[in-house]
């Protein structure tokens, strides 16, 4: 096994034993203590500054492919300015062979040649498995993780990633994304785990401990420490644009974002990213409230605080809240960011130690900083190797993780209608598919896959179908013919559709948007696009009926088709073995069991979510009226709900309340049902939601199969951010409610 500097070892093999650490570490380690204590200021500084690889790669400024490590640049990087840490992917993605090489090479400068030998820290965005890595397991987007309601699969997502993107010798993942998809014409809604505060937490749970392992012991081959991104409210922009202001109040903040980073420090996550825009014209980034206060003080927090990309320099030339970029590093640093995702030229570097030097930034907050940082390192085992384990990467993609990722994507779909039975298709019918997404892998994975945009196109294996083929492949390609009518955003050729939809005994029309990621996927308006709607308008008057697979990252507005349309499909981003998967529910080799972690809006200008307050469902001018509610989706099966029992009907400070109920599957095939448990405050001293999600479980019925469901509630459940801004609890009358029953219950 390759070895680090000998210095290095002789410390680290007498720390093995530190190795592992628990979340609820408080100090550093003798090994941390001792290193600190030798490095010079440059050093420290070095370890707080993480570049992009492109920087240290031939051609830089202009990207090459295949991407290669100029030598000089990464000895000016690691020896010269001493960096701590390296992201990204560079060009695009990497087979793990040369995810290898590019490792060696960085930790090898790194540990043999400079002063203390100390390993890079390289991190990754994997938030669909490996999406950096050529041939990786691709799960789908955390939108489609969120529909499955099943956080097993989230914490099998989790285990998977971890594995594989260890595999190329990266240990830090920036993932999950913990923001709360509360605006749907948010570009990163979905790498959201949706709308739902509590939904998210449960995902988040799992999630981390997917990735770090359920002791946090992330020096493993099978672990990497995770990201929880974007401390604080970045998902909520007023106008809908990434990177915007959002105003939220301190109210609606704890209720609604906070949770699922509240649920990530419990379960030990090891470093947060900062939302890089700002809160009620306050940057996050420069917020000692929202980092030190909140996150420190009150999550209890202890690990790496890491910045958004570039976005220490923004707080000068963005925000404006900076009068100079050394100004903005002195806010940041003091705001308590410890890593600044810098991430292409070294002037954080430069302007910290001036700052240092000058007084302005304490040499106290730079070894607060970089202790963590080494900490990270050292519980990442990276002191002991910092290589790739090249004889663990055998799992890599392996048919184990991929029937994961396909278990992931069948849980995920959502059948949101299917007027008459249409679906399943029987076998023999004539199919034409159309449509945009029908024959294009990079609309099934989204951004975040192969290169940042996720849509070159040419460059995604072709071991996995996409949903054309893998139709062709299970009805028979002499009967599936296909002719896409349209692209996202222009007509192609409408009537050729028109005239196949004429021969075909039922259409397939896929819809919905081309990959993107962040500010470039803004858009201005929600409904789908024009010649998409044109498309299936000109088919439903063929009379064929016409099937709708939305393949989409956010709920773009169908409601002008969706009376057109017989069945509908939510696949949202499916991943790599989306294609499959849509055509195994089609066909009904799999009985769809997803349910939406969003509303679906029925109109742009009517976003009102499910845990809204009374006033906004009063009347027939105010409803909560989507095209699908929260928590909906469809089945090849029935389900129905009996015997909603309380095991009490006053529940006094300390108890709990049992809640059982029993549910039945009515239909004929066997069927997966989520049981949502909901709960109303009927009368707070802060206006309450109508109703919000408390508990839900999945489970899998025979045909005529009944099962008890018991859910547990505690006091902490019944409460909300009271007047002073603090959780309370009231006493007064709650309803519980699952399907469609209800009962009351009073707590005094
Ligand atoms: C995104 C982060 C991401 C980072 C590194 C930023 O632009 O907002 O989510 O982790 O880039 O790629």
């Amino acid at each position: 096994m390759k070895r680090p500097h000998a210095l290095l070892l002789m410390v680290s093999l007498a720390m093995v034993t530190q190795a592992c650490f628990g979340a609820s570490r408080t100090g550093l380690s003798p090994l941390v203590t001792e290193l600190l204590g030798r490095m010079s200021l440059e050093e420290k500084v070095g370890q707080m500054t993480q570049i992009s690889l492109e920087l240290v790669c031939k051609g830089y400024p202009l990207t090459r492919e295949p991407l290669e490590i100029d030598p000089e640049s990464l000895r000016r990087a690691l020896l010269e300015y001493h960096v701590g840490s390296i992201l990204n992917v560079g060009s695009s993605a990497h087979t793990v062979q040369r995810w290898q090489e590019l490792i060696t090479t960085i930790q090898d400068v790194a540990t043999k040649e400079t002063r203390l030998g100390i390993p890079v820290l390289y991190g990754i965005d994997a938030v669909h498995g490996a999406g950096y890595t050529l041939g990786a397991t691709l799960f789908p987007q955390h939108v489609g993780m969120a529909a499955t309601w099943n956080p097993d699969l989230v914490h099998k997502e989790g285990q998977v990633t971890a594995y594989e993107v260890r595999a190329c010798g990266i240990p830090w993942n920036f993932s999950p994304v913990l923001d709360i998809g509360r605006q749907p014409l948010w570009p990163r809604l979905w790498e959201t785990f949706g709308e739902d505060p509590y939904l998210a937490s449960v995902m988040a749970r799992a999630y981390v401990r997917g990735l770090q392992g359920e002791d946090n012991c992330v020096n493993g081959a099978d672990r990497v420490a995770a990201c929880a991104k974007h401390y604080l409210g970045y998902s909520f922009p007023l106008t809908g644009k990434d990177r915007t202001p959002a105003w939220i109040p301190e109210r609606m903040l704890r209720e609604y974002f906070l949770p699922p980073f509240q649920a990530a420090v419990e379960a030990g996550v090891k470093t947060v990213m900062v939302n890089s825009s700002e809160i009620n014209g306050i940057p996050i980034h420069a917020s000692p409230y929202h980092l030190r206060d909140l996150l420190r003080g009150e999550l209890g927090f202890s690990g790496v605080i890491v910045s958004d990309w570039a976005d220490i320099k923004n707080l000068h030339e963005r925000e404006r809240v900076a009068a100079s970029p050394k100004e903005a590093v002195r806010l940041a640093v003091m705001a308590g960011v410890d890593m600044s995702m810098v991430p292409l030229d070294y002037s954080f570097y430069d302007l910290l130690l001036e700052l240092v030097r000058e007084g302005a930034v304490p040499e106290s907050r730079i070894d607060e900083a970089v202790g963590r940082i080494l900490q990270l390192k050292e519980e990442l085992g990276l002191f002991q190797d910092p290589y790739p384990p090249v004889e663990n990467a055998k799992r890599f993609a392996c048919a184990a993780h991929r029937q994961s990722a396909l278990q992931a994507a069948w849980e995920s779909i959502t059948l949101l209608k299917n007027s008459g039975n249409l679906l399943p298709l029987s076998p023999g019918v004539k199919i034409l598919v159309t449509g945009p997404t029908a024959h294009k892998r990079s609309s099934l994975n989204g951004g975040w896959t192969i290169t940042w945009q996720g849509d070159r196109e040419e460059l995604y294996p072709k071991d996995t179908p996409t949903i054309l083929e893998a139709i062709q492949a299970a009805a028979g390609r002499e009967i599936v013919s296909f002719a896409p009518g349209v692209e996202v955003n222009r007509e192609v050729d409408i009537k050729a559709a028109v005239a196949a939809a004429r021969k075909a005994d039922v259409v397939i029309a896929c819809l919905g948007e081309d990959p993107y990621c962040e500010t470039p996927g803004n858009i201005s308006e929600l409904t789908l696009p024009e010649p998409q709607l044109r498309l299936v308008a000109a088919l439903a008057e063929t009379k064929v009926p016409v099937v709708l697979v939305l393949v989409e990252g956010r709920p773009r507005i169908i409601t002008s088709i969706a009376d057109k349309a017989k069945a509908i499909l939510m696949a949202y981003l499916p991943g790599a073995q989306g294609g499959q998967a849509v055509a195994d529910i089609l066909f009904g080799k799999v009985n769809p069991s997803g349910k939406l972690p969003i509303t679906y809006p029925r109109a742009c200008n009517d976003l009102t979510l499910y845990d809204h307050k009374y006033s906004e469902n009063a009347n027939s001018f105010n409803r909560y009226n989507p095209l699908f509610p929260f928590g909906f989706g469809l089945s090849y099966t029935s389900f129905a709900y009996r015997d909603l029992v309380l095991d009490k009907d006053r529940m006094r400070r300390g108890d709990s309340l049992s809640v059982s109920v029993t549910i039945q599957n009515t239909g004929k095939r066997a069927g997966k049902e989520v049981v949502q448990l909901y709960l109303s405050d009927l009368y707070a001293s802060v206006t309450p939601s109508v109703r919000r999600l408390k508990r839900f479980a999945k489970v899998e019925l025979g045909p005529g199969e009944e099962r008890t469901v018991r859910f547990t509630l505690r006091e902490a459940d019944l409460s909300f951010i009271g007047p002073d801004n603090r959780p309370v609890v009231e006493p007064g009358e709650f309803a519980v409610r699952v399907g469609d029953l209800e009962k009351v219950f009073v707590f005094e």
